[in-house]
């Protein structure tokens, strides 16, 4: 099961959090992985630890918001590995502001990396991941970072959520879209809860400020509670989702959406 022998997967901003434990996952059950990010030594080193255990992976310096960053990854990536089967939109920013707080530097950055680093992703990928779709039974994979706040709505984050729905229905769209011509390429979201990575850390730090405080221990347990299992998640719950549905047991699964929440939006 989950088992990724053979293929090769490309993630980006996965030099640390979630990205950075998928790449090691995936190399520990049969993937090459290429990591693309703007942490450059981060990025090397996770690279470089993935290297000593024995898997196989490269680094490459990529900002997901420009299209030349993403056709020169995917062309040291192909020509390192001979192709491409998987792709991971993971890189991802947080902007925990209201509606007026927030200013519109911090909207466009917000757009630029959780949208549009989205779509000239799966577009850089595209040719690729069609060729090496045709010559396998059940096709390449595309793996979307969304979040529950895709799903539902935040009182404290709603631009981070506005773009995290966006990503939620790129992914049913382009899964229909590609469908529609023919490309065997499943398409897939995922929905984590809050995830205790950098990412999670800075989440409580925006939600105190948010709430006029700076007791982020507080928004910690505040968030902590709206999680059922009782626990925030760690990077591996989530490597773990996106594993299955970059495999080829996730074989019947495109334009979906896997919730790895601990409960929260069962609510
Ligand atoms: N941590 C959570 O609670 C949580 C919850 C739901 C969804 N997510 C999503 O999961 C994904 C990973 O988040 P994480 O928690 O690991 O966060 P993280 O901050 O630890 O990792 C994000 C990575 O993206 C990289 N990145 C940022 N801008 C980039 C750019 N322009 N080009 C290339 N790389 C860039 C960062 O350098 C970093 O390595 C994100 O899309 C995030 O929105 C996180």
């Amino acid at each position: 099961m989950n088992r990724l022998d053979g293929k090769v997967a490309f993630l980006s901003g996965a030099a640390r959090g979630i990205g950075g434990a998928t790449a090691r996952l995936m190399a520990s059950v049969g993937a090459k992985v290429a990591i693309g990010d703007v942490l450059d030594e981060r990025g090397k080193q996770t690279a470089r630890e993935i290297e000593s255990a024995g898997g196989q992976a490269l680094y490459v310096s990529l900002d997901v918001t420009q299209e030349t960053s993403w056709s020169n990854a995917m062309g040291v990536t192909v020509k390192r590995f001979g192709k491409l089967d998987v792709l991971v939109n993971n890189a991802g920013v947080f902007v925990g502001k209201g509606v007026e707080e927030v200013s519109i530097d911090e909207w466009n950055k917000l757009v630029a990396v959780n949208l549009t680093g989205v779509v000239l992703g799966t577009r850089a990928a595209l040719p690729h991941l069609k060729a090496s779709g045709q010559n396998s039974q059940h096709g390449s994979a595309i793996v979307n970072l969304a979040s529950v706040a895709g799903l539902v709505g935040s009182q404290l984050d709603p631009l981070y959520s506005l773009t995290k729905g966006g990503v939620t229905l790129f992914t049913k769209s382009t899964a229909l879209e590609f469908g529609r011509k023919g490309y065997k390429i499943r398409v897939n979201s995922i929905h984590p809860g809050v995830i205790d990575t950098d990412m999670g850390q800075q989440t409580f730090v925006m939600r105190a400020r948010a709430l006029g405080t700076n007791d982020t221990e507080a928004t910690r347990k505040t968030s902590m509670a709206m999680h059922p299992v009782g626990r925030l998640g760690v990077a591996d719950d989530i490597a773990k989702g996106i594993v299955f549905l970059a495999s080829d047991d996730a074989a019947f699964m495109t334009g979906a959406g896997l919730v790895v929440d601990g409960g929260y939006t069962a609510q």
